[in-house]
């Protein structure tokens, strides 16, 4: 405690004081909240047990922590418990308010943290309304802003800062107050101030994870552990499935959401979809611009989320896909529009429960109205209304332009999946994502939980869109984009970016007849077991899954071609496997890129089996912007 009575927090790694967390929580109008403070009694405690969840990249997660629970009261008669967790992975805290009042108007958050040395961070900057931004390699002191999870190595030790269990509170972002100093700040309201919030609240837990490896961070259960067991009691119906869909054509300008000569979503196209699902082991379909509204989107947009488009035979397609055993996905585009799409919910799932659907993509990709910013309280409260009311209806949701992610998934398992970062999408009609960038999400926006990336494009240098010559650039000049990573590496993706519904996002033209997809036929979105086995954020990465009896690797590196060796005894002992191994092609031609430059072709890859066992290493050669994926299966 201070002189004036603020709880001070020193966090120290293997001897090492690594930061300074003056934990002075929240200024409100009403009352003193944030300092004054004197110590009534504090509470010790520990826990260790494990527990499980119906899917995550792991099913068991053991939760080993101890607790130091500090009751305090100031002068003016606040009471606030300061509620600490240590894990050997990084510490938790929150606060716990009770005072008098009715409600309370919080002005500010004052938690200050300091770190105790400079350092190199990965992150994006601070940013109330997207999350849609580049990665940032820079010092820890020249980061003026940054959103969470903030990414950290200083000395030997590498951390990342975030939060965890949002509910009913705008998101945290990180403000440079001094040198090596951050202040929380949260999303304002139109109105300016912060929140309003009871007069009994807690806090979602501020969190700092702590590794000695940078991969340390991937395999930390954290954030999970710091959120509360399932809501949701039956879960049976919640499940991890790979899916395809029409999405793609869209952004690449040659199919539209609307329902014109262009339409991507008609009922020939749906049937097409499902029968190649149905024939490739893939669970779900999903198809963006099915319904009535499109039009107006960007505008004064009025979404209807029951009505399908002139089209698209909603029936007829349902029937089809329940025949097939294929999950039909509802998309609920709401271009922002909150208040209309909260009016609309109860009806639109009680639709789709009828017609069987289980999996519903949201978006929120426009303003919303009177200035509610995408990461405040309100929309935090929004967002959490679609999960719940989802869940009444056995709905699955992947949100796009969400608020990100605090390991709420463990509370409300159907929220399995969201995008929250720059996902394939930019690929299509902007500069699109480096190698280096998809090297360094895994190592901050993943920390929070899973993304909806949509990776897997296999015509890399658009092709066949190149070829169509009614394509329309529909979000800017899209002439000179492709993939800038290999064709191995948008197959590595699948595993490296964990999403337990995981899309295999390109035409399906693309993927028939095609060898190389052989490898998401076999994948399987629904993992048991997971562990990032080597890897530094913005340089390379690489992860296994475990699923049934059969693992999967993913690897990637940035610019830069690498070898990386990994030991192979995460496989099962005594069992021989076949690994089928899809690997950059060393000898690539090069060729010419759409935007000019010289590179060896990306679409270049070689696929070859060996039989491998626990005992064997494994050395994974990945070509500048490339990786390898690896399926393992037994031989019986
Ligand atoms: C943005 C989403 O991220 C993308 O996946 C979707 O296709 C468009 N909005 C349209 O809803
Ligand atoms: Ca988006």
């Amino acid at each position: 405690m201070t002189e004036t009575g603020i709880p001070e927090l020193l966090l120290t790694h293997r001897g090492n004081p690594l930061m300074l967390v003056s934990a002075e929580g929240l200024e409100a109008s009403e009352i003193c909240l944030s300092d004054g403070y004197a110590v009534r009694r504090m509470y010790r405690s520990s826990y260790d047990d494990t527990w499980t969840q119906p899917w995550g990249e792991n099913k068991t997660v053991r939760d080993n922590h101890r607790e130091l629970a500090v009751e305090m009261e100031n002068q003016e008669g606040a009471d606030m418990t300061l509620r600490i967790r240590a894990y050997d992975d990084g510490i938790g805290f929150r606060y716990e308010y009770s005072t008098d009042f009715d409600s309370l108007t919080v002005i500010s958050e004052k938690t200050h943290i300091r770190f105790m040395e400079d350092g190199t961070s990965w992150s994006i900057p601070g940013n109330f309304e997207t999350y849609e931004l580049d990665t940032r390699e820079q010092p820890v002191s020249s980061t003026e802003t940054a959103n969470t999870p903030f990414t950290f190595k200083t000395g030997d030790t590498y951390g990342s800062i975030h939060e965890a269990a949002l509910y009913d509170f705008p998101e945290m972002n990180l403000y440079r107050s001094d040198s090596l100093v951050f202040r929380a700040e949260l999303a304002p309201r139109p109105d300016g101030i912060k929140a309003r919030i009871p007069g009994k609240f807690t806090t979602p837990w501020r969190t700092v994870q702590i590794a000695d490896k940078a991969v340390g961070l991937i395999n930390s259960s954290l954030i999970l552990n710091l959120n509360e067991p399932s809501e949701i009691e039956d879960c049976s119906w919640i499940k991890p499935q790979k899916y395809v869909g029409v999405w793609w054509g869209m952004h690449l300008g040659t199919q539209t959401w609307t329902s014109d000569s262009r339409h991507g979503a008609t009922t020939e196209n749906a049937l097409k979809h499902i029968d190649f699902a149905a024939a490739n082991n893939i669970e779900g379909v999903l198809f963006e611009g099915w319904n009535k509204g499109w039009e107006n989107w960007g505008g004064s947009q009025s979404f209807d989320y029951c009505e399908p488009a002139e089209d698209f035979d909603l029936e007829r397609i349902a029937a089809y896909a329940a025949e097939k055993g294929v999950s039909l996905w509802m998309h609920n585009e709401t271009g922002g529009s909150i208040f209309e799409y909260e009016a609309a919910m109860d009806s639109a799932f009680a639709r789709y429960r009828e017609l069987g659907v289980h999996v519903l993509k949201t978006g929120y990709a426009g303003g919303m109205p009177d200035n509610i910013r995408h990461h405040s309280q309100r929309a935090v409260q929004h967002y959490q209304k679609v999960v719940e009311k989802a869940a009444g209806y056995q709905i699955m949701i992947d949100a796009h332009e969400p608020i990100k992610e605090t390991g709420i998934r463990r509370t409300w398992p159907n929220m399995m999946t969201r995008e929250g970062a720059k996902g394939m999408e930019w690929n299509a009609w902007s500069k699109g994502n480096s190698s280096e960038y998809l090297c360094t999400i895994p190592f901050v926006r993943l920390l929070g939980g899973p993304m909806d990336y949509t990776p897997g494009v296999f015509d890399i240098y658009y092709e066949r869109a190149v070829k169509d010559p009614g394509r329309k650039a529909w979000n800017g000049d899209n002439s000179q984009c492709y993939i800038k990573t290999t064709l191995a590496r948008q197959i590595a993706n699948w595993v490296i970016l964990y999403s337990p519904l995981q899309m295999a996002c390109d035409l399906i033209e693309n993927y028939e007849g095609h060898p190389a997809f052989r490898f998401f036929r076999d994948f399987d979105a629904d993992c048991d077991w997971s562990e990032a086995l080597a890897g530094e954020p913005g340089d390379y990465i690489v992860v296994v899954r475990k699923a049934g009896d059969r693992f999967f690797l993913g690897a990637g590196t940035n610019a830069e071609a690498r070898t990386v060796t990994v030991g192979l005894d995460f496989l099962d002992p005594g069992v021989k496997y076949a690994a089928e191994i899809y690997a950059d092609d060393p000898n690539a031609p090069e060729i010419c890129q759409p935007d000019g430059t010289r590179a060896p072709d990306k679409t270049a890859y070689i696929l070859s089996t060996k039989e491998v066992s626990s005992s064997d290493t494994l050395s994974i050669a990945m070509s500048a912007d490339g990786g390898q994926a690896i399926v393992f299966k037994p031989v019986k």
